[in-house]
């Protein structure tokens, strides 16, 4: 094939490649913008090499008319999340899309590859405009954590130097390393659960905050000044302590004030 004509398959590709890494990129914004912490900690894309693709429709003797429908990975998408319970998010944020639909998943992390591989696998239909109309495009994403992706960077590499002839001794020990980068990931899924739970309790405490600040408010309104002094100089005194029970109990304490309040002046 001419030079010219691979530019003209593959660049309906690069651009797929480039609006999914923004489309991605921004949903990491949407969550930071918010305050929020975003299951997406990485994106990256690449479009498959000419070389590349030569090699595999060698292997998997496939025509050249025919790459573009038996190969699904000349668009490729790396997500790459934290924690394992954050892949899981994002294939959900994937399924919910309007502008992908899904042709196949595969779970490598339930089911992994005999190597040792995990990552989960999600093949789209992505649209692309062009100046020859709408296309519709495979794209591979793959979904990863930082762990599995270490492991599957080095493992790529090493494949790559000894083709069909790794050393046992270097197939163990990559095995083995498997091993612990799957140890790794559950030992900071429960880190994560911490962070979670600290980032809820922070919340909850941040209503209460402001609960009480209505309140007093309210109560400046309709009761004794020099009382309602005294009441905000308890709530700074509670805060600095920090608990939140307490800070929850002098909130309930405050709802009764002001509802004697509200009652005395409907009498
Ligand atoms: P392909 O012909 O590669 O598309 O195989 P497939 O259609 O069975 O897809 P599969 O989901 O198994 O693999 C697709 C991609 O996942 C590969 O191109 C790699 O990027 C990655 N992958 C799969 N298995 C391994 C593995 O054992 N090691 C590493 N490092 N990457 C892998
Ligand atoms: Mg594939």
């Amino acid at each position: 094939m001419e030079i010219q004509l691979w530019r003209e398959i593959l660049d309906p590709y690069s651009l797929a490649v480039d609006e999914l890494v923004v489309k991605f990129s921004h949903i990491i914004e949407e969550y930071r913008n918010v305050g929020a912490y975003s299951p997406i900690e990485l994106v990256t894309g690449r479009v498959k090499t000419i070389s590349s693709i030569l090699e595999k429709s060698q292997k998997k003797n496939i025509s050249l008319d025919d790459i573009e429908e038996a190969i699904d990975d000349i668009a490729g998408i790396r997500i790459i999340c934290q924690f394992v319970q954050d892949i899981y998010k994002v294939v959900d944020i994937i399924r919910l899309r309007s502008d992908m639909t899904i042709k196949s998943e595969k779970d490598y992390i339930e089911d992994r590859k005999m190597s040792g591989y995990r990552s989960y696998h999600i093949t789209v239909y992505y649209d692309v405009e062009t100046l020859k109309g709408t296309r519709k495009l495979q794209v591979e994403i793959q979904i990863r954590t930082l762990a599995m992706n270490f492991w599957a960077t080095i493992e790529h590499s090493l494949q790559y130097k000894y083709k069909q002839n790794m050393p046992e001794h270097i197939r163990e020990r990559l095995t083995s390393a498997a091993e612990a980068i799957l140890i790794l990931d559950r030992e900071m899924s429960v880190v994560r659960d911490e962070i979670m739970d600290a980032q809820n309790s922070f919340t909850i405490k941040a209503n209460i905050v402001a609960d009480i600040l209505t309140n007093i408010q309210n109560l400046y309104k309709v009761a004794n000044k020099q009382d309602v002094i005294k009441i905000q100089d308890e709530f700074f005194r509670i805060y600095q302590v920090g608990d939140t029970d307490e800070l929850e109990k002098f909130n309930k304490d405050l709802d009764l004030l002001s509802q004697r309040y509200r009652a005395q002046s409907l009498r």
